[in-house]
């Protein structure tokens, strides 16, 4: 038997001012675009925006349903419009604020984002940072997405 640790290392930032200027403004993005979320069974928005490796910002929320599992994530919701859009471009950094949380965290990934991300990641020759923002809080600052998704499923035989 043999233990084995995975660690995960990111960087904080305190204050929205520290980040550099083109951080601050993809997360600036995402708070723009989290009030226009359309969440009223959650009363959860959240916001997300994308930097593209030509410099265009993509952003896209939270979009849900009577039906709830018809729901879709903010994250979805951009990086399926910009893969279905731009399916040539790299994507840079993605920024994800959720400006209702309580929570003392910045808002982070559900699982099946986590899976999606590490996915469109997989697909270009570089990472995708990921900044979560905390409204008035920290920001935390991932250098790549698949340090979120520890042994994400990646199964060769599927035929990707
Ligand atoms: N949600 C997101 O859009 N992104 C996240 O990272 C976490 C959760 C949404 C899904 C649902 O509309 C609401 O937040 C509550 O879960």
């Amino acid at each position: 038997m043999k233990t084995r640790t995975i660690t995960l290392s990111y960087e904080e930032f305190e204050h929205i001012n520290e980040l550099d200027s083109s951080d601050a403004l993809l997360v600036e993005k995402a708070i723009e675009t989290a009030a226009k979320s359309y969440s009223p069974y959650s009363r959860f928005p959240v916001g997300a925006a994308v930097l593209l490796d030509d410099g265009r910002i993509f952003s896209g929320n939270n979009q849900e349903n009577l039906s709830y599992p018809a729901g879709t994530c903010a994250e979805r919701t951009v990086l399926n419009f910009v893969k279905a859009n731009f399916p040539e471009s790299s994507i840079v950094a993605l920024a994800v604020t959720a400006p209702n949380s309580t929570s003392s965290h910045p808002v982070t990934p559900c699982g099946i984002c986590r899976q999606v991300i590490t996915e469109v990641e997989s697909l270009q020759a570089v990472p995708i940072r990921v900044l979560l923002h905390k409204m008035n809080g920290p920001t935390y600052l991932f250098e790549n997405a698949r340090g979120l998704l520890p042994l994400a499923f990646e199964e060769a035989g599927l035929g990707k």
